[in-house]
């Protein structure tokens, strides 16, 4: 029986290791418990019945779908339309006109869970710029988690990630497509592209720079070691002058890096104040 519980204690403790080392996914010790439930799950869908067989089959040279289990179970998906809507009003404002008469319109929303980011600035882009522009916008989701990528591919969701949108948004880019489910029109989805994408690997491979990088809601995941290298491997990936839109909640001010911080939730790569 000790046997057991050390073992499962040593299975656990690879695992967590492992999900730092390459996902960047932190697990403080008073979050073990969740950690622990998180992946026991995965382990039973994945037809094992302990952890240390987990961590084993983890470290075999063709665990893909090993690996792919465990960082979606770990990672916390919650997302929704509209966002943190001060946030957003600042890219409105601020932001999208100084992109109006760009050729091209280059975003990137880093960990962009199920796409509700994605799409509510390809909206933002329909309403403030005209709906044309999108034609001349690209707009990119990336996360870890593969199951949310193909989620974000079909453009279809819940009522319940859609409250913080205004109905006649609803009725104007989205479709019904089922009880309480909505599809994202053809015209905003055109300008939408999901990849998966790790933010641990830096660096990241863009051939040409954002204008703007939305990384929210997932720095506060990481030690501030990672959170360092990766808002440094978004600004190698922004252009000069370019934006980084974090949580409010998630400080780069603390972070030794090459953002300005300009307000909450809100920094600029750039030298001069403007
Ligand atoms: C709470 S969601 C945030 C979604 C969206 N950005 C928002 O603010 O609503 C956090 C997302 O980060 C993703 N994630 C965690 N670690 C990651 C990593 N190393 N690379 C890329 N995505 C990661 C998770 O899979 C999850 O979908």
């Amino acid at each position: 029986m000790i046997d057991f519980a050390l073992s499962e204690t040593n299975g656990f403790e690879k695992i967590r290791v492992w999900l730092e080392r390459t996902c960047a996914i932190h697990y403080p010790p008073q979050k073990r418990a969740l950690l622990e439930q998180r992946l026991s799950r995965a382990q039973r869908k994945l037809g094992m019945t302990t952890l240390s067989e987990l961590a084993e089959a983890l470290q075999r040279s063709d665990a893909q779908d090993v690996q792919l289990a465990i960082m979606h179970a770990a990672s916390t998906n919650h997302t929704f339309f509209f966002r943190e809507k001060e946030v957003l009003g600042y890219f409105r404002s601020e932001v999208l006109p100084r992109l109006a008469d760009r050729s091209e319109i280059r975003l990137w929303s880093a960990a962009c869970s199920t796409g509700d980011e994605v799409y509510t600035l390809a909206i933002m882009i329909a309403e403030t710029l005209g709906i044309d522009t999108l034609r001349r916008a690209h707009i990119l989701g990336t996360d870890i988690s593969a199951p949310v990528i193909e989620a974000a591919e079909s453009g279809v969701f819940p009522l319940r990630q859609l409250q913080q949108v205004p109905s006649e948004i609803v009725r104007r880019y989205m479709h019904p497509v089922g009880i309480d489910q909505f599809r994202v029109n053809d015209e905003i989805r055109a300008a939408c592209t999901f990849r998966r994408l790790n933010l641990k690997k830096a660096p990241y491979p863009f051939q040409r720079p954002f204008q703007a990088v939305f990384c929210r809601n997932v720095l506060y995941y990481f030690t501030p070691a990672d959170q360092i290298a990766v808002v440094e491997a978004i600004a190698d990936a922004t252009e000069e002058g370019g934006f980084l839109f974090t949580s409010v909640t998630e400080n780069v001010r603390e972070l030794s890096s090459r953002w300005r911080p300009l307000t909450s939730g809100i920094s600029r790569k750039s030298e001069s104040v403007n």
